[in-house]
């Protein structure tokens, strides 16, 4: 039989979707963030990506600082890195661009097989200009600060300015425009616009200028029943700051302006090269409600990302960096920036060994990325043996997760990944998986060590493949199953534990462990991360 050109044409074209709708990796696809049925993911290449994250400290963007961290990237074993790119080095004198510390970390990035965030160190840093360039600086009456409520100048830029938001938008466009041009491999997949903005020392602007808006009506946006609700504020339609929001409007109202900034900065990066970006929030007590004089006030903290999604809905997401101590404040963060509106992204975490475990949760929560801070040591003056001991647990988890980071991805994205991470007490903690519960139990019987002296390091995430059959990841504890629901009171077995790895997703064993090791309940995680699958029978 013959067919018709045509006929064969069709045919190709047919084949070559479908290949593409299973999953082919598509290099030329721009990164971007997508959501489906609540859950998101950061598309690389066309496909999910967790960035397993390193950033660099402050003032590491610079090509003589480039030799170290790049050790401390392959120490680490990252996939991604988040260096800041300056203002002050970019825009050195108004309208002179300098884009090449762009091409250089670009081209090592590309030489490093790594991703970049850029982070864009501007209008604000931690809530201060001191990364604006020095020609802004010294033009404090066109780039004010703002003023604190008894008249006294604050270290922090005023967000009314227009003077100042226009410079940013000028410089912010043209890296963007620059990034568009040169960046066409994708090495770089995220922006972070701005660092930490709002203010310390004020709660918002009290400046003559500041005090007209703060005294006019508020803005129509907000003003709807959904955020006034959001903001747990009565529904009231019409009045200013103060009438509306009481004593929480000072804070309001410097979150609107602080928004309102960097979300047009952030559109005006994207009209140039729209790839996903966010911003990082210095946090509040996530517990306690407190007020905005003990905080950064302004920036995307829990209590206001109802009011940043209103102001500025070009960006993708608003993301936490957890400093906070205590396994119960770090697992409310991330529930409090797990939303339906926001993809959840941990840029910075402090580069302690107990954070490294939260890397599970972020994955667990259908997170697209997790990292940790200051991995090349270069403000703190640690010797290298001192910085490699503190990447170590980090190390660790990112050795396990590179090489099946696309599978943990794509599991993540269809939500059939959950984890525990041990807390303080060092509680047995559970994980309902249908018609099995995991127990999952940490401390001295896994450690052989007095509880007092022992982190809280203990982790494992479940992937459920089907009804009885787990892959089990972590290090750190025990794990043994309870048959509940359609199984409850029956009598049980392991038909059999695996220990292996994952090959493009798919599980291939190394080992069946159904002696000693999985004796008494189950199999014990020990120091190392550890990829097991374990298959469950009722009798
Ligand atoms: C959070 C900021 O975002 C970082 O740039 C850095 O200043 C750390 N805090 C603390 O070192």
């Amino acid at each position: 039989m013959k067919m018709s050109k045509s006929i064969i044409l069709w045919l190709v074209l047919i084949l070559g979707a479908c290949v593409k709708t299973f999953g082919q990796a598509d290099k030329n696809m721009m990164p971007k963030i997508i959501e489906k049925n609540g859950h998101y993911a950061l598309l690389v290449n066309g496909e999910p990506f967790f960035m397993l994250g390193a950033q660099a400290h402050n003032s590491s963007g610079w090509p003589a600082m480039m030799p170290q961290l790049w050790s401390a990237v392959e120490d680490i074993h990252a996939n991604t890195l988040e260096i800041p790119i300056y203002w002050e080095q970019i825009e050195p004198q108004e309208g002179k661009f300098d884009f090449s510390m762009i091409d250089t970390l670009i081209n090592q990035a590309r030489q490093h097989n790594v991703h970049l965030v850029l982070l864009w160190f501007a209008t604000w840093k931690n809530g201060s200009n001191h990364y604006m360039p020095e020609w802004m600086k010294r033009d404090a009456a066109r780039y004010p600060n703002i003023t604190s409520k008894n008249g006294q100048p604050v270290d922090s830029p005023s967000p009314i300015v227009t003077a100042t938001m226009q410079a940013d938008i000028n410089a912010f466009s043209k890296v963007m425009r620059y990034l568009k041009q040169t960046d066409n491999l994708h090495t770089v997949i995220m922006v972070q616009v701005e660092n930490e903005s709002g203010a310390w020392g004020s709660v918002r602007d009290y400046s003559p200028e500041a005090q007209k808006l703060f005294d006019r009506p508020v803005p129509t946006e907000l003003l709807t029943p959904n955020v006034l609700k959001a903001l747990n504020v009565s529904v009231v339609l019409k009045g200013s700051w103060q009438q509306v929001f009481g004593d929480r409007s000072d804070e309001y109202f410097q979150a609107w302006y602080v928004a309102r900034f960097i979300g047009q900065v952030a559109a005006a990066g994207k009209a140039e090269y729209p790839i996903p970006m966010y911003v990082n929030d210095a946090l509040r007590d996530p517990i306690t409600n407190p007020m905005a004089t003990t905080y950064e006030s302004g920036g995307p903290t829990d209590n206001v990302i109802p009011i940043w999604k209103v102001a500025a809905p070009s960006l993708d997401l608003l993301a936490p960096d957890i400093y906070l101590s205590g396994s119960e404040k770090v697992l409310k963060v991330i529930d409090l920036y797990d939303r339906a509106d926001n993809p959840l992204f941990v840029p910075e975490a402090g580069l302690i060994p107990d954070n490294a475990k939260y890397l599970y949760e972020v994955i667990a929560h259908g997170g697209i990325g997790f990292s940790p801070f200051g991995i090349d040591g270069n403000k703190s003056g640690l010797t290298n043996i001192e910085v490699n001991h503190r990447l170590e647990p980090f190390a660790k988890e990112y050795i396990m997760a590179a090489p099946i980071m696309r599978a943990l991805a794509k599991w993540s994205f269809e939500g059939k990944i959950k984890a525990v991470v041990e807390h303080e007490d060092h509680a047995a903690q559970t994980i309902d998986l249908g018609a099995w519960q995991a127990v999952i139990s940490f401390g001295d019987s896994i450690k052989n060590i007095s509880k007092e002296a022992i982190q809280a390091n203990g982790k494992l995430m479940i992937v459920q493949l089907d009804e009885n059959k787990f892959i089990l990841i972590g290090d750190y504890c025990h794990i043994t199953f309870k048959p509940t629901g359609s199984n409850l009171g029956k009598a049980w077995q392991y038909l059999k534990v695996e220990e292996g790895y994952l090959d493009r997703g798919v599980f291939k064993a190394e080992r069946i462990l159904n002696g000693d090791e999985t004796d008494w309940g189950g199999p014990r995680l020990g120091t190392t991360p550890t990829i097991l699958q374990a298959t469950l029978l009722v009798r």
